[in-house]
This record gives structure tokens, C-alpha cells and sequence, in this order.
């Protein structure tokens, strides 16, 4: 029996938002108020922000939304995410590092009286408390939130993102066979979990035609031939808003990688290293991943392939690479026990893996708890990634979770894998 089986539900919420906090705290840690108060790139909020925000997002979800008085006047609008882009959020009056964990624990200190008298049972008059939703969505964002600062680390000068501690990914044995088949047929598609994200649900039935999946994401080793081959210089394997991207920006590789006189290597946390050929190609945009699937003959899974060729996995940290126990992806093959249902490795954790499908709602799609969560992204001009990273924790990613960017990002720590039809 593990702990939380003799646990009360509120006591195992009350861990749970313990050690998302733990997390955050953790990981700014090692940097000075100067590096968490900085705008360091225009992509990403200044560190303190996301440290603040996730307080705020606690302080309206835990606190006043089940009836609590507001903590602090007036800081609302500065950690609405839709109010100020990432870009300006530098410049905003934002509480300081000390201000922002203090407030933190004041707001986790009535978060938790809450939560004491809380009706969490199916039940529950309020729906937001029924099964502990509201803690779950509160402990995931924070853990979302988690992955992001770590974005910005990336993003830091040498000598400031240095400061994390990084421990090798472990190696594996690529799998033999390339790809797998699966087979033509109905699955569920999406979540039974009334504890899931909205844009997860309602599960349907959904039915495939027999498709072929690579049972590996593409490698760091597999992507060098595309641009070894002249991938970038070859406009036919590009969508026109690809080919824009590409004359616009000069990319000639995922960001991140650094040409020597003996090759790549790759800038990694203020590391640079030689690539590890195995290692899953991590920081490519859709568009790069779109091209270079043209270029292999293949194209992207849809988004439903990608689910289903996961069927069977979860996110068990022993075998999948979740939860930031290392800096970045395992090689292909390290985790041979949580292979799917199908034969597809390391679905889960790793790298976030570029779908060809746009974030749609899905038909029934109810916004709950609010519409700003999912459903103002159903414009069209967002992706579809799937199945977490190595940043990502096992208790924020599933076979079923939906994450969505820009076709043109790149600082987030995804790759992708390849598929095709049944011929
Ligand atoms: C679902 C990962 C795209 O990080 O922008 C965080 C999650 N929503 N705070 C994001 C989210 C509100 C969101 N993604
Ligand atoms: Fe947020």
C-alpha cells in the first residue's frame, strides 16, 4: 500500500500542493533578484512573474472562488496572462522575489484552512470541489508553470543557467524495428477522469484506419541527415508558412545547436556538449518537424494516431523520463518497460512531441472551470503536442493531455516522431 491509501483525500491534496511549491522554490533557488526580476527574452516571463502568478492563480482558485477574502488588492490584472504578453511583463510593477514567495504562503496558509473543511466528495454541492478538481487543477498549473521557468533557465546567460544541477539522461538500445503497425480499428479517444482538463473530454469513440508509427521519437542523429542532406535549403520539403519561417529567421538547425570544426554540439543549461546521436532531437518548431517528415517520405501522427498508438501507457517514473529528474531527454530505448500497447517507446516524458493536428474542442467540448483555460486557443493557429517531457511531472501529463503552441516555437523541450498510411 503506498502512503497516500491510508492518507485522507485533503491530506494527500495538502502533499500534493506542498511539493509543486517545493518544485518552484527549488528551481529559482539559485538565481539573485536581479536574474528572477530580468525580461530575458521576449518569448518568456521574467521568473518572478510565473513565481507570483502561480500564488495569484491559487489565490482565485483555493481561496476566493471557494469563498475566501482577497489577499492582496489590486495584483490581479499584473499576473493575468492575458492581459499583459510575455514580452512586457518585464516592466510591470511585479511584487519582488521575497514579496512574491511571502505571498505564496500566505495564500497556501488559507488555501489549506479551506481545503480542512472541504466536501470533496463526488457529491459535493460545489462543483468545483467534487473529487478535489480544484486542487488538482491548481497542484498541475504550478507544475505547468515549473516547466516554464525552466524554459526561461535555458534561455539564461552561461554563467546564470549553469547553476542548475544536471544529471546525465540515461543511455538506451535503440529498439529494432523502426516502426509500428497499428491496426485499423476504434479506440477512446480522451478522458474518462472527471479530474482531467476539459479540453480532454467528453471521450468519444473514435475510429482509425490502419497507420504505422515510429517506435522511437526522431533522433538528434536522424535530424543531422535532413540538414546534412540540405534539408534547410531545400524549400519543397516546407509548408510556405515553413518556408517563411525559415528565410525569416535563417535557421539552419534546432535551436540551441553550435557548429565546431568537428560538428554539432549543443548548448544545454550554459553546457555545451557534443549531440548524442540517440538522443531524442529536442527544440525543433512544427515546421521543422513538418519538413523533415516530408523529407523522410512521412508526415506527423494526427493527434488521435498519437493516442492511440500510446494506448497502455502511464506516466510511471520508472519507466518514462518525467519530472525534471534529469536536464533533457533519455536515449531512445532507455525505458523498454513502458512501451504501449502497441510497441511504441517513450510516448510518455522525454520530449514534447509535435501532433499534425490544430488544437480544436473537442464535439461537446463544455469549458469548465473557466473559458481562458482551453477554449480561447480553439482559433485555428495553435498545435497539438503530446505526451510531456522530461520537465514535465507525472502527475501534469497523460496518454490523454492536450498541450498546444505557435507552429514557430521552439524554446519549449519538444520533438517529435514520424508516421504514415497503410499502403
Ligand atoms: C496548456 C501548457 C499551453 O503553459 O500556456 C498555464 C498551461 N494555462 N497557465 C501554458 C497554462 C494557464 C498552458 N499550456
Ligand atoms: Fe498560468
Amino acid at each position: 500500500m503506498s502512503p497516500s491509501d491510508t492518507m485522507s483525500p485533503a491530506q494527500s491534496l495538502a502533499d500534493d500542493l506542498a511539493e509543486s511549491r517545493a518544485r518552484t522554490l527549488n528551481l529559482i533557488h539559485p538565481f539573485d533578484d536581479g536574474v528572477l526580476r530580468g525580461q530575458h527574452d521576449p518569448l518568456m516571463s521574467p521568473m518572478v512573474w510565473d513565481v507570483a502568478h502561480v500564488a495569484n492563480y491559487e489565490d482565485q482558485w483555493l481561496v476566493r472562488a471557494l469563498g475566501g477574502a482577497t489577499i492582496l488588492e489590486g495584483i490581479d490584472d499584473i499576473y493575468d496572462a492575458f492581459t499583459h504578453r510575455r514580452a512586457g511583463r518585464g516592466a510591470l510593477l511585479m511584487l519582488t522575489p521575497a514579496e512574491a514567495r511571502a505571498y505564496g504562503e500566505t495564500v497556501r496558509a488559507h488555501a489549506l484552512e479551506h481545503l480542512a473543511a472541504a466536501d470533496l466528495h463526488p457529491d459535493s454541492a460545489t462543483a468545483l470541489l467534487r473529487r478535489g478538481f480544484v486542487y488538482d487543477m491548481v497542484v498541475k498549473h504550478e507544475h505547468q508553470h515549473a516547466e516554464t521557468i525552466l524554459a526561461s533557465i535555458q534561455l539564461l546567460p552561461s554563467a546564470e543557467a549553469r547553476r542548475l544541477q544536471s544529471v546525465v539522461s540515461p543511455a538506451g538500445v535503440a529498439p529494432g524495428g523502426a516502426e509500428v503497425r497499428v491496426p485499423a480499428g476504434s479506440f477512446m479517444m480522451g478522458s474518462g477522469d472527471p479530474c482531467s482538463y476539459d479540453n480532454e473530454r467528453p471521450r468519444r469513440v473514435v475510429h482509425l484506419p490502419a497507420f504505422w508509427i515510429d517506435t522511437t521519437p526522431v533522433t538528434n542523429g536522424d535530424y543531422e541527415a535532413f540538414i546534412v542532406d540540405g534539408g534547410y535549403q531545400s524549400e519543397r520539403w516546407w509548408l510556405p508558412a515553413g518556408w517563411a519561417w525559415r528565410q525569416e529567421t535563417a535557421a539552419v538547425a534546432p535551436q540551441f545547436w553550435e557548429r565546431d570544426g568537428h560538428g554539432w554540439q549543443r548548448w544545454r543549461f550554459g553546457q555545451v556538449d557534443r549531440l548524442r546521436a540517440a538522443e531524442p532531437v529536442q527544440h525543433v518548431c512544427w515546421y521543422e518537424a513538418d519538413a523533415y517528415a516530408r523529407w523522410a517520405g512521412r508526415r506527423l501522427p494526427t493527434e488521435a494516431e498519437w493516442e492511440k498508438a500510446a494506448t497502455g501507457v502511464s506516466a510511471d517514473p520508472a519507466h518514462a523520463n518525467v519530472g525534471q529528474r534529469h536536464l533533457g531527454p533519455a536515449e531512445v530505448g532507455a525505458y523498454p518497460a513502458g512501451v504501449s500497447s502497441y510497441g511504441a517507446h517513450q510516448m510518455l516524458g522525454d520530449v514534447w512531441e509535435w501532433t499534425a493536428t490544430d488544437f480544436r474542442l473537442y464535439p461537446g467540448f463544455v469549458a469548465f472551470p473557466y473559458p481562458e483555460y482551453s477554449e480561447v486557443f480553439n482559433d485555428g493557429g495553435y498545435k497539438v503536442l503530446r505526451g510531456g517531457s522530461w520537465a514535465t511531472h507525472p502527475r501534469a501529463v497523460s496518454v490523454t493531455f492536450r498541450n498546444w503552441d505557435w507552429p514557430m516555437r521552439r524554446q519549449i523541450f519538444a520533438g517529435f516522431r514520424c508516421a504514415r498510411d497503410d499502403v
